[in-house]
């Protein structure tokens, strides 16, 4: 997963922008972090260690490294443990190659007895290593970083990305990609190859995006890229992308938190979410009516988003829909051939187990790929032959918020130009509906604290609302760090009543509508065995000790109106248990690795 981001310039001291860009990337990972910086001498200087940029920062006072080009790297570990020796950059047993890595090299241990064999002496327990040692292995005949970088690239199996500083070369970065991000930022004086253009966007709004298994030679003249047979890709052919994310949207603002603050855009934008070019909603909606049976496939929050989105094509356009997680698609190959659309959902758009879904789906000769996503170069929108772009801007913390609900909101406009029905009406006015959502947030704040120290949470909701309980569960769980369970509140009673004793808290999704008796009941038989119950419902109810208050609605936006105090809870129970909800532990934001 980790974040990337190297640098060389002609005039600039990177160090400084290394950092500022490292943290901007930090919600990728953040075990370990650290810094390689090369000075006109020839001199590598290597600064790294286990936690966060800052501390790294100060620690080891990087503003104060000299040199015009520099690697850095924050890291989510995968193979060796989170400790100074396997964070990155790692180098070769000469110190002649330095590199920073993002993703896995599956036959690490099979290179690494080869090198041991012939000598190289490991530092570290990481797969990574292998990476600069056969760099340097050629390197060390050939002097050609781009000729080394490729013949080690030859031998590397997995998933990665990563970026080589030559220690004789002051003026070069080699970065390879291969089914891991990594881009390019063309600034005037000063070059970037980025796991994310966020690390970069302060310094230059111009990108090139490389293709995958490409190579790229990065001077501060500019970059050439090669194909892995090593024939150079003409330049005409890779055209600058003009970024659009501004870079307001990657600050707090007044807000304590990313978190918070992109829960708190979300009136702005599920209407920018809404944004779409007519034309191509209604191309998508021809493509998935035209198919036999439309398959959506996503992870985590996006999937569901996904979920939502199938139970209206079921039950409102009435189409065969299957929902499958990206990382279980393989199980499912059978039933996807040349009359299945596939649409894939992705907030980063660099999931590897949703790219890895595309592939085979690919393969398997799926008819189309249409992908829902927020990051517009990414992988996954590159990969689609339709893309509608969530426009929710950059979203930083790590767990999902505003790109949920824009992907629920994509998905209703998809819905609503299959059947010709207009659920959301005014678009306007969907803004302020959401800020009647968020007025919840006192109360989820006191909410907080009355819960704090109860061991699990469990959320209910009936029908087309399942997924939001789904998601508020996943929400607590990775931001407050206590065990929740979303589920449709008819199963309860198929063995997880058991688990309910006196006090336990449970959220009941209880909108309006023809649920509403149901779930109500289910609330009393709950009650009935000491449940606490929390009703996100429009109105009290004698069995909800606390009512959460959602305004009135048409059904389509309902689970967006109903997620908003679940996310608002989730981020108060984490700031309650002195939880960073920002960069919760163990998670990274792109989950790059399969
Ligand atoms: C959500 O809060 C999580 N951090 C995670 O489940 C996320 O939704 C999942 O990893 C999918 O990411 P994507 O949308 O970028 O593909
Ligand atoms: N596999 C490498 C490691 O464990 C890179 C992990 C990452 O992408 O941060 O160090």
């Amino acid at each position: 997963m980790c974040g990337i981001i190297a640098a060389v310039s002609s005039e600039e001291e990177v160090a400084p922008i290394l950092m500022e860009g490292l943290k901007r990337e930090e919600y990728r990972g953040y075990d370990s972090a650290g810094v390689a910086v090369l000075n006109g001498k020839g001199t590598i200087t290597v600064r790294k260690d286990v936690g966060r940029v800052k501390q790294l920062e100060e620690r080891y006072d990087i503003a104060r490294l000299h040199g015009k080009v520099g690697i850095a790297h924050t890291r989510w570990a995968t193979h060796g443990g989170v400790s100074q020796k396997n964070a990155h950059p790692q180098m070769s047993c000469h110190g002649e190659v330095a590199i920073v890595h993002n993703g896995i090299i599956e036959n690490y241990l099979e290179l690494k007895k080869e090198l041991r064999a012939a000598g190289h002496a490991f530092a570290s327990e990481t797969d990574t290593e292998v990476i600069p040692h056969l760099i340097e292995e050629e390197y060390e005949t050939e002097r050609d970083p781009v000729k080394a970088t490729l013949s080690a690239v030859k031998r590397l199996n997995g998933q990665y990305a990563f970026v080589a500083l030559f220690k004789d070369r002051p003026d070069v970065l080699v970065g390879a990609r291969f089914d891991a991000p990594l881009v390019v930022g063309m600034g005037e004086r000063t070059k970037f190859l980025a796991s994310d253009v966020l690390a970069f966007l302060a310094h230059t709004d111009r990108a090139i995006f490389l293709d995958n298994k490409e190579l790229v030679e990065l001077s501060p003249r500019g970059v050439r890229i090669f194909t892995i047979r090593g024939r150079e890709v003409a330049a005409k052919s890779r055209k600058e992308t003009q970024l659009a994310w501004e870079l307001g949207s990657l600050t707090k603002a007044n807000y304590a938190h990313y978190t918070l603050k992109e829960i708190h855009e979300q009136p702005t934008t599920i209407q920018s979410a809404l944004a779409q070019d007519p034309a191509k909603v209604r191309a998508i909606a021809e493509r998935l009516k035209g198919a036999r049976s439309v398959v959506l496939t996503a992870a985590g929050s996006s999937y569901h988003a996904a979920l939502l989105m199938r139970s209206r094509l079921a039950t409102e356009a009435k189409m065969r829909c299957e929902t499958i997680l990206s990382g279980e698609f393989e199980r499912e190959l059978p039933f996807i051939g040349e009359d299945t659309a596939v649409v894939a959902l992705s907030q980063s758009g660099e999931t590897a187990d949703v790219l890895e879904a595309v592939k085979m789906a690919r393969k398997s000769k799926a008819g189309s790929v249409v992908s829902i996503v927020n990051a517009a170069g990414s992988s996954l929108a590159r990969q689609s032959d339709q893309v509608l772009l969530l426009n929710c801007g950059p979203e930083v913390g790590v767990a999902a918020t505003k790109s949920f609900t824009a992907q629920v909101m994509v998905g209703n406009l998809i819905i609503d130009e299959i059947t010709g029905r207009d659920t959301m009406g005014d678009h306007k006015k969907l803004g302020a509906l959401v800020e009647r959502s968020l007025e919840t947030e006192p109360l989820m704040k006191r909410l907080a604290k009355i819960y704090r120290d109860r061991p699990d949470f469990y959320f209910i909701a009936r029908g087309g609302n399942y997924p939001v309980a789904q998601e508020g569960a996943l929400k607590l769980k990775e931001l407050s760090y206590i065990h929740a369970e979303g589920m449709p509140a008819s199963e309860l009673k198929h063995g997880t009543l058991a688990l309910i004793e006196k006090g336990t808290p449970v959220v009941v999704i209880a909108p309006d509508g023809p649920g509403y008796d149901d779930i109500i009941s289910n609330a009393q038989e709950l009650a009935a065995r000491g449940a606490e119950i929390i009703g996100v419902a429009q109105r009290p109810h004698p069995v909800f000790k606390h009512t959460v208050k959602i305004p009135a609605s048409n059904g389509s936006i309902a689970p967006v109106l109903e997620v908003v105090p679940l996310q608002l809870l989730a981020y108060s129970m984490a700031t309650e248990r002195k939880n960073d909800p920002d960069y919760p532990r163990n998670l990274a934001k792109s989950v790059t690795v399969k």
